[in-house]
Parts: C-alpha cells; structure tokens; sequence
C-alpha cells in the first residue's frame, strides 16, 4: 500500500472521531469566505453553461501522491447554471487534467457531497489542505477521489462539479442536474484554458448523491442541454435513490439518519416553505442539532444523529405527510421523473441489501426505464452494502464506461444481471492497475463503517 492511500484510509478514520470544533486553517479559504464562489449580480445575462471566471485552486489537489498517474493541470472555473426553480444562479466546476491526456474524452465525475454546506462541495475539499476532521468532514469526497484517479488514469480529463450550487442546496435534485449539464457544457467551451476538445465525447459517473446528480442530468438533458444529444455516451451511476420519502422512512434509527436531516435543511435553501416547516416544527431541543448541520459535512452529521429517531424529531409528524411536502419529495424523486433519452445508455449497479435506499425502488424505476426505451445495463450485487458497493462497484462501471469513450457500441436491450460480488467480476480485473485495486481494497478494509459513502 502506497503513503497517500493510507492518508486517505487515515483521514477516513479519524474524521469517525473527530472532535466537533471548527477547523483552523489559513489555506485554502472557506468557499463561504471566498469571493471566487459569489454569484455575480448580473447571472442572468450569462447562457448556461457560461464560463464567468477561472483560477488555478488556491491549493494543489491533494491524495495525487499516488502515482504512476500525476496531474498535469487543475482548474477551477465558475460557470452559470439554473437552480431548482428556474432561477439563475452559478457554481464550481474543478477540472482535472492528466498527464499525456487524451483532450476529446471527458468524464463528469458527480461526488456525494450529501451535505446542505457550501464549505462541503469538492471544489474546496479535493484540494491539499482543506480542513478533513473536525465540522467538515470531507474525508469522503477525498476517498472518492481515487474513482475519479481511475479515471484519469485512463487518460480522460475530469471534472467535477459542485452539483449542489452556491447554497449548498443538498437534494435539490434538479439544481443537480442543470449543475451537471453546465459544467460540462463549460468544460467544452474551456479549450482555450484546459485544452478540452469542444466536441470531446463525455461520460458521467456518480454514486448514491452523485448518482442523484448524474440521473438527473440524463433525466433533464433532452429538454435542457438538446445540443448534448450524441456527445454524452453514457452514464454509470450506482446506489441510486429513487424516492426520498422511502429513504426517510429505511433510515430513521439507523446509523444513516442524518442524511433525513441533511435532506430536510438540504432542500429547505430552495423551498422557503420547507424552511419554516422546520422552524415551526422542530422540537426545541432538536434545532440546535439541525442548525448545526448547516456548518458541518456528511461524517460529522452521521455521527451527530447515529440511530436517531429524526422523524420525531418534529412536532408535528403529520409534516411528513403535508401534501406540499411530499410533493417537493415527488418534485426531485427520480421515480417521478421522466426516463432518461433512447439514444443514452446506462449503467446501473446497486447493492441488493442497500441499507439506504431499497432495491425494490430501483428495480421499479429500472424496469420504467426499459419500458420508455431507455437502454440499462443493470446489475444488482448481492455481497455488498451501499457504502461498501460505492467501491465494489466502481471497477466494472469504469470498465463500462471506458467501452463507451472508446466508441464501442453499447447493447441495444436491456439486461439485469444479480452477481455474488461486482469485484469479482473479470472487466474489473482488466481495467485496474493493481495499485489501485490494491487501494481499494484497503479502503474496503479499512474502519470505515457501513456508510462509508452516503
Ligand atoms: C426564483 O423563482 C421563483 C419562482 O419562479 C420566484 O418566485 C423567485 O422570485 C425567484 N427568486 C429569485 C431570487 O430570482
Ligand atoms: C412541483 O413541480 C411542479 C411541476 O414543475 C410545479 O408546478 C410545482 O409547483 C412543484 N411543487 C413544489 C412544491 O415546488
């Protein structure tokens, strides 16, 4: 095992333990302290997908100690998108390029952030030096890093955006895809700076809040970005979420609670009235602990809400069941939106004991897919959790998705396959150096708990 892969398996651990106090650190800045990430007054004059400003991160992108793959260049570019409402608005799109990289291939790499806290996106967190423990807690998002490492292994550049904007608007599901979609379209008008070819072929890839984020940008595609048709060549999501009231309900009083939380603040940014429901109705000696999740990342809210009841943590559990509520739920709950296009396969792979989001859903909402003539290839595995198939799985949807960027043609039927394990798989063998096969094995057997990956 390499230095910087027990860094990662560290970082990990320790953010398990780590104390709850904010973080003390000059560099890089806070992106709440930032002026780089402010929506310039006049968003609305920019097309979507416009570039407005580019820098160098402030910090080098960190867990790159790894080699044979070393970086020959980052970026950060701030470009206008659209909120869940339709409004303007603008986020970060981090681009990473490979050494020897090959400029017409391009992979949107959608992290789960799974956090209502701008100082969570991976535009700050994948960089050398942002605070990992303590209230932030983004030693996921670093982990995860090594998928998109496999990635430019491959040669491709990468990007990523941070799909829950300026805001932090975690679930804002539709935020997530127009986010998406953007940063990819400012990714092939940024030749000039990053050298990405404007007609590269492109990718995504994304796990369970990534997911979300990737589904939806294929679900929004046809009618929002119509020119992407045929430059998207597929797209490998795993650990999907299709409905979030089934969520909310499989995760109270369990170690996952805190993303009912996280969810519930997430969405509040957009939906004012979300945002008095919870004032009105939280218990007082539960606001501070929602209050606090807008501070703090994915690990330190687990941890806050480990096992909780959260559905009582309200007054009133009739708010569960509000019909302007559940139609929020329903308005970025993939199950009722439409099928992604025809002409844009899929990947799809998803734990058959998920923990987090049950399987019937994507069964459901898979089987929905095929009959609108989408084209899937499914598989379901039946060794893993959600957080432990976030890894497992992440070899055969990368052999997947380097079949489509080689211009290979996808089934044109769907399939469902059930497998023991996804890592045993033969493409996995393949695909992967041994270095990082290695690497994610020992992230596998590392301490790091059932939801290593939200
Ligand atoms: C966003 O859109 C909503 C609904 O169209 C509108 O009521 C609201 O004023 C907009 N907000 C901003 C800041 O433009
Ligand atoms: C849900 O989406 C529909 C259709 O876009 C919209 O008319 C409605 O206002 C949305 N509901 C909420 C609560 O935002």
């Amino acid at each position: 095992m390499r230095p910087g892969i027990l860094v990662t398996v560290a970082f990990a651990a320790l953010s398990w333990a780590a104390p709850v106090t904010e973080e003390k650190r000059a560099t890089p800045p806070l992106p709440s302290t930032d002026s780089f990430y402010s929506v310039p007054d006049n968003i609305a004059s920019y097309a979507p997908g416009a570039i407005i400003n580019h820098r160098a991160p402030p910090s080098p992108i960190s867990a790159f100690g790894i080699d044979p793959v070393n970086i020959a260049a980052s970026w950060q570019i701030l470009y206008r998108t659209t909120d869940n409402l339709g409004n303007a608005t603008a986020t970060i799109l981090t681009v990473l390029v490979p050494v020897n990289a090959d400029f017409d291939k391009l992979l949107s790499y959608q992290v789960a952030e799974d956090a209502p806290n701008i100082n969570c996106a991976p535009s700050y967190a994948l960089q050398l030096e942002s605070a990992t423990g303590g209230t932030l807690g983004t030693a996921l998002t670093q982990a995860e890093l090594l998928l998109a490492e496999a990635a430019l292994y491959q040669g491709w550049v990468v990007v990523l955006p941070d799909h829950e904007g300026p805001n932090g608007a975690y679930l804002a599901n539709r935020l997530a895809g127009y986010a998406t979609l953007d940063g990819i379209r400012a990714a092939l008008q940024s030749t000039s700076l990053t050298g990405i070819s404007i007609d590269a072929k492109v990718g995504l890839w994304g796990y369970s809040g990534g997911a979300l984020a990737s589904a939806w940008a294929t679900v929004l595609q046809p009618e929002y970005a119509p020119e992407l048709t045929g430059t998207l060549v597929g797209a490998a999501f795993g650990g999907t979420v299709p409905n979030i009231y089934n969520v909310i309900t499989t995760i109270n009083k369990t170690p996952s609670a805190g993303i009912i939380a996280a969810g519930m603040v997430g969405l509040a940014k957009q939906y004012p009235v979300m945002a008095t429901g919870l004032e009105d109705h939280v218990l007082p000696e539960y606001q501070a602990d929602f209050e606090a999740v807008l501070n703090q990342c994915f690990v330190p809210d687990l941890s806050l809400f480990n096992n909780a009841d959260v559905i009582n943590m309200i007054d009133n559990p009739n708010l569960w069941n509000d019909p302007v509520v559940l139609e929020i739920f329903a308005n970025n709950s993939l199950e009722y939106a439409p099928a992604p296009p025809a002409g844009l396969p899929l990947f799809v792979y998803k734990a058959v004991k998920d923990e987090v989001s049950p399987i019937a859903d994507t069964d459901d909402l898979i089987t929905a897919y095929c009959a609108a003539g989408t084209t899937v290839e499914y598989i379901r595995d039946q060794s893993s959790t959600h957080g432990g198939l976030s890894l497992i799985g992440a070899p055969m949807a990368l052999a997947w998705l380097i079949d489509r960027m080689n211009g290979k043609a996808a089934s044109t039927v769907c399939s469902t396959a059930t497998k023991y394990s996804m890592l045993l798989d033969i493409a996995t063998l393949e695909v992967l150096p041994t270095f990082l096969l290695d690497a994610l094995k020992a992230l596998l057997g590392g301490e790091v708990g059932p939801t290593f990956f939200g």
